[in-house]
């Protein structure tokens, strides 16, 4: 195993939608399904967040505020995973990207802090939000936490209740956590429910904004510097570029982060992984449609399942959203990234094979990258092919540990 040490991390972010194959749909009014004006999100988002949604520059400078805090983890390291490679046998070199150290245990950090910087700047107190798998609540209650302001969390039932630890994290940094949909104790809920809670909660005051986890184009913004930070790293270990950049998808944050970076280098390849019990991008259809389940959000340009879908209660929570990011989606549209799903059952073998190989217990959601980069290292091995494979490890799994224990005694439902 050899590590990428950078001493700093980027100053600015990269914003991929200038530079896209093709231009973007505006997102639309959800009443009168005009185009969207800055003003139509004010009631929900800040205005530092509004502007960066369509920001034509290519760079956006990362508030020193910012940068003081992810500081705290950043630059995270580049490993090679050669264990994994032994084990395969395989002659390609595989890296993955450590977001795992961060305080929360995952990517959802890199957005969740600089989400709250801009909120407080313009005086909000208190942000409310989703979370599915509990990473995304967790990461916004250590950032309202840096910034003195209050945060409640609608978290998926399914997950509220497989997660208990997850919730007493959030509590511990200040985070109020309920379980969604709130009105229907039965439903075991789902992210586009817990998103229509959020934002009406939100709507009803006003010290209080809402704050989204992934899909937005200032989310996926905020995560590229995972993807900056690996392109210098790779050169480090002296690669020119990576043939295949992997990560899963449940809202296209980390994905987006990981291969915006190399989305103008036409040499690399950009996959992403879903469930097959939630296949978003391999069998949705691309059209307009709303982010939440109850119709309040703005319709976005995405691939989608229809926003009343409702995916079975697989362990990896953050991927069970009925829709995408409209840049992943652009992209996928575009014929410029590929998109590969898999059954859990799948996904936790990778998973496994995986923390044998190289000692770490990866979150649910990340097992779907594993799979597909084990999967590539297994066809480079069929053609002798030297092949660079990058993936973004996003999250630790210490506390999906009851998602292993039924993989191991063989109660995983493998859908
Ligand atoms: C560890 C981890 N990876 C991936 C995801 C999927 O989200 P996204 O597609 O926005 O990265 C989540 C969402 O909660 C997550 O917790």
């Amino acid at each position: 195993m050899t590590r990428y040490h950078l001493n700093e991390m980027p100053d600015a972010w990269y914003n991929a939608i200038p530079e896209l194959p093709e231009p973007m749909q505006p997102p639309l009014h959800p009443g009168t399904r005009e185009p969207l004006g800055p003003d139509d999100l004010t009631p929900l988002f800040p205005m530092g967040l509004i502007m960066q949604e369509a920001s034509p520059d290519v760079w956006v400078s990362i508030p020193g505020e910012v940068i003081d805090i992810l500081r705290m983890w950043r630059p995270t390291p580049l490993v090679r995973a050669e264990r994994l490679e032994r084990m395969l046998g395989t002659p390609a070199r595989i890296y993955f990207k450590d977001e795992s150290v961060s305080p929360a245990g995952s990517h959802k950090p890199n957005t969740a802090v600089p989400q709250a910087f801009y909120n407080q700047q313009e005086g909000i107190k208190r942000l409310t939000t989703e979370t599915g798998a509990g990473q995304w609540g967790t990461a916004l209650s250590f950032a309202t936490a840096q910034f003195d302001m209050e945060c409640k969390v609608y978290m998926v039932r399914s997950s509220y209740e497989q997660k208990p630890y997850r919730r007493i994290l959030m509590e511990t940094w200040g985070g109020e956590v309920v379980p969604s949909p709130v009105a229907d104790p039965s439903s075991p809920g789902s992210l586009g429910l817990a998103i229509s809670d959020a934002v009406a909660d939100a709507a009803q005051r006003e010290d209080t904004h809402y704050a989204l986890g992934s899909v937005l184009n200032h989310v996926l913004l905020h995560q590229t510097v995972i993807g900056l930070e690996a392109r210098d790293q790779l050169k480090l270990a002296g690669e020119e570029r990576p043939d295949v950049v992997i990560a899963p998808c449940g809202g296209g944050s980390n994905l987006g982060g990981i291969a915006l970076p190399f989305m103008t280098d036409r040499d690399v390849r950009l996959v992403a992984v879903e469930p097959a019990s939630c296949p978003t991008l391999t069998e949705g259809t691309f059209e307009y449609d709303f982010g939440d389940t109850a119709g309040m959000t703005p319709l976005l340009p995405m691939y989608t399942l229809g926003k009343d879908f409702m995916p079975p209660t697989i362990h990896a929570g953050g991927l069970r959203y009925h829709g995408d990011s409209p840049i992943i989606s652009a992209l996928v549209k575009a014929g410029r990234m590929e998109a590969v799903a898999y059954p859990q059952g799948k996904t936790f073998e990778a998973a496994v094979m995986f923390a044998n190989a190289e000692g770490r217990i990866p979150a649910p959601e990340c097992g779907h990258g594993i799979r597909a980069a084990i999967d590539e290292a297994l066809a480079a091995k069929e053609t002798g092919e030297e092949k660079v494979i990058l993936f973004n490890y996003c999250g630790h799994g210490f506390l999906d540990l009851a998602a292993y224990d039924d993989y191991n005694n063989g109660r995983l439902i493998d859908g």
